[in-house]
């Protein structure tokens, strides 16, 4: 039985690394934060060792690396490549695991299509992963979805605007879709850790919850007491056309018109199925989605604390 204890985290310092340091350093692992900042971050737990490490330099990586049991990436936009390097000297130094970074959409589901040339890069990097099994390294991918608190911190999720008191919605807004809170990533990642047999080798999905518009709506309202008429309605056709568009003037905003179109467009089956689900494979429990909203809620100050 493989067993796993310590772990190098890439891209700590980001967006969703900071979660999954604190939940990897909670859980009994021991946690290297790889940084290329010769500052110390202050956005992660104490217990953990950080060190300065540069990308390019295989001396560098090499001694960053060797001793670790597990690499997770959470690296980003031009980053995305370098990890190619990475599991090189992690398939030499004699890791077992590496997790690239992935925690979005399913990207084995997206080579082909527009959404999917933006994730290139990512598709590259797993299938990079598949070429070395050989080697001693395993892999394990790891699709969250799109990061709902995140998301709902940022922009309402494009749905919910919290100050006009009023909603959009992408065509009916009855399209489900996969969707998971930046703890719950956290937590996806410890437990393929505990996890590494019945994981390695393997692309896995998982979620808090599969969500609506339209129930994120009627739960806001639910919660709040109040009406979020819906004022505004988006074409995923629209946004599919207009994404297709950006990109080939090399636009990478694009993106988000395709993001939108992939998760919230009628009929695009983009939600976790209970087949496909990783969730029971690492023994992950769902979320609920009245309790994250009010706590969103509750740190936005439209609900008590
Ligand atoms: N599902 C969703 O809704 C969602 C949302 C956002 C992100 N994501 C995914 O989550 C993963 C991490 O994204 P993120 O937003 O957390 O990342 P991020 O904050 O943009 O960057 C993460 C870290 O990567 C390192 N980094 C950035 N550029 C680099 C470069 N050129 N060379 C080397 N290191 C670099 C930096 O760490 P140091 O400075 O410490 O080295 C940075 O703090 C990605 O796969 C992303 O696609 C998903």
């Amino acid at each position: 039985m493989t067993t796993i204890k310590n772990v190098a985290v890439l891209g700590a310092t980001g967006n969703v690394g900071p979660a999954i340091t604190s939940a990897l350093a909670s859980s009994g692992f021991t946690v290297t934060v790889l940084t290329r900042s010769a500052q110390p971050p202050s956005n992660l737990p104490p217990n953990v060792t950080v060190r300065t490490v540069d990308y390019t330099s295989r001396d560098s990586l090499s001694s960053a690396l060797a001793g670790q049991d597990a690499v997770i990436s959470a690296l980003a936009g031009a980053a995305v490549p370098l990890q190619k390097q990475v599991i090189d000297v992690a398939a030499e130094v004699g890791v077992k695991r590496f997790v690239p970074s992935e925690f979005g959409i399913n990207t084995r589901k997206a080579r082909g299509s527009a959404i999917g040339k933006i994730l290139g890069g990512k598709i590259e990097v797993v299938d990079y992963l598949k070429e070395k099994e050989g080697s001693g390294l395993t892999w394990t991918g790891v699709a969250t979805g799109l990061f709902f608190d995140w998301g709902l911190e940022r922009t309402g999720l494009g749905v919910i605007n919290l100050k006009e008191r009023t909603s959009t919605v992408v065509d009916s807004g009855n399209e489900r879709f996969q969707t998971s809170t930046l703890a719950q990533v956290g937590r996806a990642v410890v437990h393929v850790l505990q996890h590494p047999d019945e994981t390695a080798n393997k692309y896995i999905s998982t979620s808090s919850f599969n969500v609506s518009q339209n129930e994120i709506i009627s739960a806001v309202e639910d919660l709040t007491g109040t009406k979020f008429p819906v004022t505004a309605r988006q074409s995923s056709a629209d946004l599919q056309k207009s994404g297709e568009e950006k990109l080939a003037k090399g636009d990478w905003t694009a993106f988000f018109d395709l993001l939108r179109a992939w998760n919230n467009g009628d009929g695009r089956g983009n939600a976790l199925s209970e087949e496909e689900s990783g969730n029971k494979l690492i023994g992950l429990e769902g979320e609920d989605l009245k309790t994250v909203l009010r706590e969103w809620l509750r740190k936005e100050g439209v609900l008590k604390a």
